[in-house]
């Protein structure tokens, strides 16, 4: 019998709990031994809960317990689950954990301790809720050098951007929705500015490298910007607007970021609609291959947990080697990398624009003669910038193209 303890007893921990519970003869089998979760640490009690018995409200009841092997950390956050985390590792209990923000800060010092200590930090459930993305890395396309990873990581504003293309909505409107449907927080602002998919992306390019990828550093950039009008150029050209995490090596640095980008309707990730996450990763040998799935929610979330659990069961007192080193990885200035972009500017720019851009395709939609786009020629970023300071006031919008 294997005891474990799960910390935090929200939307995630009560899935871990229900996942173990639900599943119990696949996951003992596959896990070689029988998975017993002890103990449930949360501030709160939970009358009337099934598991009730198990809540306990002080953390040393866990860390000081032999019996507990493997620990779930579903709290969220950095204060509490990083001084939970560091202290489970420190006594040889091995971590799964959801949560991208205290991997994304503290993942070089963790599966530190996790390799002194003969026990493991697994963050599966990290990034794209339930999709395998980061044992693909790990495991199975080490053969690979990876190349470059794109990925749309974020199911609230994927969610927002289908419904403004789908229906033709405004930004504001398409976010009340999300809210309704508890897809986006009260405060959206970790999702609609990108910080969320920065975090993943930081995680994603980290095991990429095997160099820490300071999330920081990542150029980011959200989709509060994004219009309507912008989705009826986007569909005139072909192409789809998408928030894209991307990260691909150039040289010997790595361009990281998170930013809206018009695709190609042929580009696979155009396909991903609603709250469903895709990464699609470039490897030398292997050439593309695409992870699809619920990139979020509680039971998606909480398989990929107890899938981690599974894996530290099978691997009692013996460190899976991670490769993310501490030394950080250099990043190149997205302000100096090339790409073509899509302007939309009032129409009496048109002239100025064409003549310091040439080479450029205009598109104009009929009722809206009053403004056009314009997609430009690949350039140098600061270039754009430069060349469209003087018309700055009748730019209505700028989105790179990928
Ligand atoms: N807010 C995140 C999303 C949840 O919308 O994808 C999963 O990290």
């Amino acid at each position: 019998m294997i005891k474990v303890a799960v910390l935090g007893y929200g939307t995630v921990g009560s899935g871990v709990v229900e996942v173990i519970e639900q599943n119990k003869e696949q996951v003992n089998k596959k896990a070689g031994d029988c998975l017993e979760v002890k103990y449930i640490l949360d501030l709160r009690d939970f009358p009337g809960d099934p598991y009730e018995n198990k809540v306990v409200h002080d953390f040393n009841v866990i860390v000081d317990d032999p019996e507990v092997q493997i620990v779930c950390e579903t709290m969220g956050g950095t204060g509490a689950a990083y001084k939970f985390t560091k202290a489970c590792l420190e006594a040889g209990k091995s971590v799964c954990t959801s949560n991208k923000a205290l991997v994304a800060e503290y993942g070089p010092e963790l599966l530190k301790i996790a390799e002194e200590k003969n026990c493991n930090y697994l963050f599966e459930a990290s990034v794209g809720g339930g999709i395998p993305i980061i044992r693909t890395l790990n495991s199975c396309l080490t053969a690979e050098k990876i190349e470059a990873i794109v990925g749309i990581l974020n199911g609230t504003t994927n969610y927002m951007l289908s419904k403004m293309e789908k229906e033709g909505a405004e930004y504001a409107d398409v976010l009340k929705k999300a809210q309704e449907k508890g897809y986006a927080e009260a405060d959206p602002t970790a999702d609609v500015e990108g910080q969320d998919a920065c975090r993943k992306i930081a995680i994603l390019s980290s095991l990429m490298t095997g160099k820490n990828v300071n999330y920081e550093k990542i150029y980011t950039q959200g989709i509060t910007r994004i219009s309507a009008m912008d989705f009826e150029y986007a569909k005139a050209a072909g192409k789809s607007i998408k928030l894209l995490a991307t990260s691909k090596l150039e040289d010997d640095k790595l361009l990281a970021m998170v930013a809206p980008a018009m695709i190609d309707k042929e580009n696979p990730l155009s396909m991903i609609n609603g709250v469903f996450n895709g990464v699609l990763v470039t490897g030398n040998m292997l050439g593309d291959s695409m992870y699809y799935g619920k990139g979020a929610g509680k039971l998606p979330t909480a398989s990929a947990v107890v899938g981690d659990v599974v894996e530290c069961a099978k691997h009692l007192g013996k460190n899976i080697k991670c490769h993310w080193d501490a030394d950080e990885v250099e990043l190149v200035d997205v302000k100096k990398s090339r790409r073509a972009f899509y302007v939309r500017a009032q129409a009496s720019a048109m002239n100025e624009i064409k003549k310091a851009i040439p080479n450029g395709e205009v598109v104009q939609l009929a009722d809206y003669s009053d403004e056009f786009a314009y997609f430009t020629p690949v350039m140098v970023e600061e270039e754009l910038d430069r060349k469209l300071e003087a018309v700055h006031r009748q730019v209505l919008s700028v989105i790179r193209l990928a």
